[in-house]
């Protein structure tokens, strides 16, 4: 392929220059597209625009691959998954040495508690507030008691900010937990690992603690692995959105979380299983499911199904179907929803209408039956995404904090109002 692209408006033909990336994909560089021609570029959803360069995650969405620094997804699911290695690796470039794992893990531990302050935080938000509005408002709050990272330079101050951030994200979302059921906070345990603290802080009791099983413990962070970054998504875009504008941190990933919020990107877990659970209550067959989600008149989507990039079977969904069987069998739960989705995705995969769209499914569709087993309540499934979203947003962010060459982002607009007109005093008005 030529490394120019032409253009040709009124007859005056303009030059663009083509570059390749790692992977062999090609952009139209287009950074100066208005000042050579008067014309912008038009493409609402962004779908066909790239709007950085990255070297953090790698999606080939034909072939289903995706690749965290150029690690295939596939093979962190390992013996042990380890949630914090990977943060690591996504923040900083590589997978960490002993040492490094253990001086970014003991800044976990000694950074899980929020400051007292915070706590009367949670007495000012209603019983039935969406855990995401607490987690986007809380993480926002954080920011107030560390003036010292709004404006990071220096390498072990972004550090110290990535480490509380992860840290304390964990601790937040459990509070809001604990706090719509009326319970005491359960303080973080010293002695506990990333995911085993989490959920100690989430099920504990002051007279009894919870006792987390290994198993339980390795997919909480097998499922926090394959949440934790995905290129330039909604929620990234969000994350880049705001930090282009030299917004500190913990403003652009709370900016993040609301992003995350909707049905259609993080808050898909949830939408999964409230389907799957009305499917089941309303003993609606599977096959009258799939009819509802082809008729363009029915409302009915397929939630968990399709992908703006993925247009194969998302790799994520396939390693965390698998780890369904494998952690409903160690919890001895036999989920009907699960036998519903996995008859959905049956009917689903061989019907024209999905394989002509290449709908598959995605992350969502299968997380939420290990979140359910695990003893998470749906309404915090959204909320476990941004736990393992988040060591991506904070990668990007350093991405382009790093990048000397990036811009505030500002998109243009092509206008269809009103012409010019005049305005017109209140009493001569109809
Ligand atoms: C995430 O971007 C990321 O990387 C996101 C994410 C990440 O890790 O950050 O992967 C996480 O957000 C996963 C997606 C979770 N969302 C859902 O599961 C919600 C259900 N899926 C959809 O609403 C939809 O598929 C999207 C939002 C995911 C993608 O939307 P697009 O790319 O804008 O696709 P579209 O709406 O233009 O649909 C194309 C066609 C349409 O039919 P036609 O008009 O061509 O006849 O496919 C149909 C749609 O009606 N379609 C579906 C469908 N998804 C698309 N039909 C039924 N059920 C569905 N789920």
């Amino acid at each position: 392929m030529s490394d120019k692209a032409a253009l040709t408006i009124d007859g005056k033909v303009y030059e663009f220059a083509i570059f390749t990336g790692t992977e062999g994909e090609k952009a139209i560089d287009m950074t100066n597209l208005r000042a050579q021609t008067g014309c912008v570029a038009y493409d609402p959803s962004y779908a066909n625009v790239g709007s950085c360069k990255s070297a953090i995650t790698y999606i080939d969405g034909e072939k289903g691959i995706l690749r965290y620094r150029g690690i295939p997804i596939e093979q962190f699911d390992t013996e042990k998954p380890n949630f914090v290695e990977v943060a690591w690796l996504l923040i900083f470039g590589k997978l960490p040495n002993k040492k490094e794992l253990a001086a970014f893990s003991k800044k976990l531990t000694e950074n899980a508690a929020i400051h007292e302050a915070m706590k009367y935080h949670f007495e000012g938000f209603p019983i039935t507030a969406p855990p995401m509005a607490i987690l986007s408002a809380m993480i926002n709050a954080l920011s107030c008691f560390y003036p010292q990272f709004f404006t990071i330079h220096e390498e072990d101050v972004f550090e110290d900010a990535a480490a509380r951030l992860i840290s304390k994200i964990r601790t937040i979302a459990a509070y809001s937990y604990r706090s719509s059921r009326g319970r005491p906070f359960i303080a973080p345990h010293p002695k506990l690992r990333y995911c085993a603290n989490f959920l100690h802080m989430m099920f504990s009791e002051p007279y009894e603690l919870y006792q987390v099983d290994p198993a339980v413990e390795d997919a909480l962070n097998l499922l926090l692995i394959l949440h934790a970054d995905h290129e330039q998504n909604c929620s990234t875009s969000t994350v880049r959105m705001v930090g282009s504008s030299r917004a500190n941190l913990f403003a652009s990933c709370a900016a993040g979380v609301c992003a995350l919020w909707g049905p259609l990107h993080g808050g898909a877990n949830t939408a999964v299983i409230e389907m799957l659970q009305s499917i089941h209550t309303g003993n609606i067959s599977p096959e009258d499911c799939i009819k509802m989600a082809k008729d363009k008149n029915s409302s009915f989507r397929l939630m968990g199904f399709g992908h703006r990039v993925y247009k194969s079977y998302d790799p994520r969904a396939r390693v965390i179907k698998k780890q369904c069987d494998k952690v409903l069998a160690t919890l001895g739960v036999n989920d009907p929803l699960l036998d519903i989705a996995l008859k959905l995705e049956e009917l689903a995969l061989k019907d024209s209408f999905f394989q002509e769209r290449g709908l598959y499914p995605n992350v969502d569709f299968y997380s939420g039956i290990i979140l359910r087993a695990m003893g998470i309540p749906v309404e915090m499934f959204t909320v476990m995404f941004a736990i393992g979203r988040l060591p991506g947003w904070i990668a990007q962010w350093r991405e382009q904090h790093l990048d000397a060459s990036s811009r505030i982002m500002r998109p243009r607009q092509i206008y269809i109002g009103n012409k010019q007109r005049d305005y017109i005093p209140l009493e001569k008005r109809g």
